[in-house]
């Protein structure tokens, strides 16, 4: 009888230990990452920052779907995941529209969705739990501020000479072309002789960024800016001011987005002036949010990241210290 104690304490003893440890362990989920493709480093870095974290994380498992710049590739990517019942999806929308159904989709299924980098169109927005990344319409903004400061310390905007700005937009319909659009139309509003004498999408590559800035160079040459709603467009339009027998950075002030090495580089070499940050390291916080929602926890409406502004004054500094 005594024997058979000290076993039933012993077994008792195990299925404790292995029920508190059970309880500690966190459930394994299975997230589906939908992502546009890759444009060029800031896609890839954005992309890898997501597998690395998740792959930091034996919790989780993720499962990476490349949609190759096609909206018909996401949808397919999304209908898969809810097949196979993934806990999540993260999805990066490639332009804002259109997504409205597989959404649906999803929320049926009881499969939460989490935005990262690019967000779906206001109207769908109840269909997804958050966002996470950078504010596409501050960043406009924070491009026209700093064109504003710039030309007024080297005394170039006397309030009445026009100054002739050509845009080269992102890709059509995408959250991050339309927003830093309005963000920058609306420091333009109070800038009466700043005028948007060309704008056309360069599709955020450098192929067409110059591809289009030839096309605006050749109408005509009287350009005293380039805003460009990506760095990419514009080192592509930097070549296109080169080879027009223009020096960029000098004779066309150029303001991109992202803050990728190459701009850094166009900056230290006097070709570029100012870059707004725009960072694709977004895997350690979505790692975050897939942690909180797992344990319950609610997720903020809006998760943004914190960035900074980078022109002639710090970008050498900077330089050797950037990861994309
Ligand atoms: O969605 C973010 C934007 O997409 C980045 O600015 C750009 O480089 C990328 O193509």
């Amino acid at each position: 009888m005594k024997k058979w104690g000290k076993i039933f304490a012993l077994v008792a003893a195990v299925l404790l230990v292995l029920s508190v440890a059970a309880f500690a362990q966190p459930k394994h989920w299975v997230v589906g990452f939908s992502q546009i493709g890759s444009e060029r480093e800031w896609r890839t870095a954005d992309t890898i920052s997501v597998q690395n974290a998740f792959l930091e994380d034996p919790t989780f498992t993720l499962i990476y779907s490349d949609a190759q710049q096609r909206q018909e590739n996401q949808i397919k990517a999304i209908r898969s995941f809810i097949a196979r019942r993934v806990n999540a999806i993260l999805f990066t929308a490639l332009v804002e529209t259109g997504y409205g159904p597989v959404l649906q989709e999803a929320k049926r299924a009881g499969i939460p969705v989490v935005m990262i980098d690019r967000d779906v169109a206001k109207e769908d927005r109840g269909l997804r739990l958050t966002i996470m990344g950078s504010d596409f319409i501050k960043e406009g903004e924070k491009a026209g501020e700093w064109l504003a400061d710039y030309l007024k310390k080297k005394g170039l905007d006397d309030g009445k000479k026009a100054i002739n700005i050509v845009e080269l937009q992102g890709t059509t319909g995408s959250a991050p072309a339309i927003e830093r659009k309005t963000g920058f139309a609306n420091v333009l509003k109070s800038h009466a002789n700043w005028k948007i004498t060309r704008s056309q999408t360069g599709n955020f590559t450098s192929s067409e960024g110059k591809q289009v800035m030839e096309a605006f160079l050749k109408a005509d040459k009287n350009i005293d800016v380039l805003y460009a709603h990506n760095d990419q467009m514009a080192l592509g339009a930097i070549q296109a001011i080169k080879e027009a027998g223009l020096k960029p950075g000098k004779d066309i002030i150029i303001v991109g987005v992202d803050a990728v090495k190459g701009a850094f580089e166009a900056m230290v070499a006097g070709e570029m002036n100012a870059s707004i940050e725009c960072s694709p390291l977004l895997g350690p916080q979505a790692v975050l949010a897939m942690r909180d929602l797992r344990d319950g926890k609610k997720l903020p409406a809006r998760i943004y990241t914190i960035e900074g502004i980078f022109d002639e004054t710090n970008a050498a500094e900077a330089l050797p210290t950037r990861q994309y």
